[in-house]
């Protein structure tokens, strides 16, 4: 296994070294940097992992970097980082809008580079990471990343850069989709007549429902759907409502802003 080496140790390098953890990783093999005192107190804590406060320090010896810092310091922590990577490096950037082309710029024109596009529900082992990468990176380098982000979730390698902005608008912003929808339902549940508890405990348990049956079933959604709909019930009706409302669009429409906000921010970086 190798050594793997996190610069920032904030909320996401935390869940990726906690998977890490419970995937078999030893303290030992992972690294940190983080300038916060607060940063690094957490990680001794919830990881009994030491941070260090020294980011050259922490990537010497690392056979794969991971930048888990916001997007608008990884200009300055990149370059400074570029001449102390251990030779055959992989650096991994989850910082959201910033290009290959940026990053190659930073850190070496003929340094592997891996962009990943995680998502929140890494922090509770459901996470949906998008990857792509150069064509610095090797096949073994690509098992170990996969690892790093299978520890929190699935992966999913991407055929072009310009994916990744999509992946943005699907998993990356989806969270948030979703946790609408289910402060929608709640409220309609309890303006019809449900306790606040009951709504959130049905509309909750409704999803995770939802989910369940359609990533174990051999059949599509929309066929899932189809079978839970009876000609004349209560569920068409809804379905109609949702359907003249335009939902269908709107998602669309949503999901294309989230994408053209994506671009706009790989174009300041780039
Ligand atoms: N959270 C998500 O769901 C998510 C999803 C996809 C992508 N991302 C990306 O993941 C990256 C990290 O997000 P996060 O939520 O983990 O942010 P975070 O909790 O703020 O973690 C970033 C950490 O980096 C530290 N830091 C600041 N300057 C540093 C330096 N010079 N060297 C080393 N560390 C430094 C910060 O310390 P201070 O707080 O003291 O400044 C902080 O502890 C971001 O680029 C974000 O775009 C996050």
């Amino acid at each position: 296994m190798n050594s793997i080496a996190f610069i920032g140790g904030g909320n996401m390098a935390s869940c990726l070294i906690g998977g890490l953890l419970a995937t078999g990783y030893r303290r030992e093999q992972l690294s940190v940097s983080d300038p916060g005192d607060g940063a690094r107190r957490n990680l001794q804590e919830q990881h009994q992992i030491t941070a260090i406060n020294d980011n050259c320090a922490a990537v010497r010896d690392a056979d794969v970097v991971v930048l888990a810092v916001k997007p608008q310091l990884i200009a300055n922590i990149a370059e400074d980082l570029s001449a102390a990577l251990k030779p055959g490096c992989a650096v991994v950037s989850i910082a959201a809008g910033v290009p290959l082309s940026a990053l190659e710029g930073w850190l070496g024109d003929d340094t592997a580079i891996v962009r990943a596009m995680p998502n929140t529900p890494a922090m509770v082992l459901t996470g949906a990471t998008g990857l792509f990468a150069n064509n610095h990176v090797s096949s073994p380098q690509r098992q170990t990343i996969e690892q790093i982000f299978n520890a929190v979730g699935c992966v999913c390698w991407l055929q072009s850069e310009k994916q990744v902005d999509v992946v943005t608008a699907v998993s990356g912003s989806g969270p948030a989709y979703f946790f609408l929808l289910f402060e929608i339902m709640q409220r309609a549940a309890e303006e019809l007549g449900l306790p606040a508890a009951t709504a959130r405990e049905l509309v909750l348990q409704t999803a995770r429902g939802a989910t369940e049956m359609a990533q174990t079933a051999s059949i599509d959604p929309a066929e899932l759907r189809r079978q839970v709909t009876s000609p004349g019930g209560t569920t068409q009706r809804a379905l109609e409502t949702l359907d003249q409302g335009g939902l269908e669009q709107l998602v669309k429409r949503a999901m294309s802003a989230a994408v053209e906000r994506a671009e706009e921010m790989s174009n300041d970086h780039a």
